[in-house]
């Protein structure tokens, strides 16, 4: 959340989980949706939001594979996966982002990009991107 402060708009959990992203970015005023395949995570997620009264206007728990999602809506995009995923979704992720969107990657980071800054450390840490930043590196 250190990674997001002073950003506003639509984000996107990719892999959302329990929701604890999606809750945390939603109370900071964030739009989010968080996309999860596993049905138990999913509900549990759901349950929680209905539970503690968070809007769906603020917040969202889709079963969708985010692979095969559009993504080019959301200015702001978080990830905490695995290793061997980061090349092929920061090919998709530059293939849909808006020039103005920032991806936050949790203890994977992005294995050719370069960050903005980072927060944590150890199995902590966390980076920050600036897709317009990315795509000049990229030039
Ligand atoms: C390491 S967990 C992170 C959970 C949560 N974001 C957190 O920070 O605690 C990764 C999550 O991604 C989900 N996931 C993996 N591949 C996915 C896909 N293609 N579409 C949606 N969710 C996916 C998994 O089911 C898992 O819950």
């Amino acid at each position: 959340m250190k990674l997001l402060e002073g950003r506003t708009g639509c984000l996107a959990d990719l892999g959302s989980g329990d929701g604890r992203l999606v809750f945390a970015a939603s109370s900071a005023g964030f739009q989010c949706t968080g996309f999860e395949i596993n049905s138990i995570l999913l509900a549990y997620a759901r349950t929680k939001a209905r539970w503690t009264g968070v809007p769906s206007s603020q917040a969202t728990f889709v079963k969708k594979d985010f692979w095969k999602t559009d993504l080019s809506k959301y200015n702001n995009v978080t990830a905490f996966l695995a290793p061997g995923a980061m090349e092929a979704l920061a090919e998709k992720l530059l293939k849909e982002l808006p020039d103005d969107a920032l991806v936050v990657a949790c203890r994977f980071p992005f294995p050719n990009w370069p960050h903005q800054s980072t927060v944590g450390s150890g199995l902590d840490k966390t980076w920050a991107y600036n897709i317009k930043s990315v795509r000049k590196s990229k030039d």
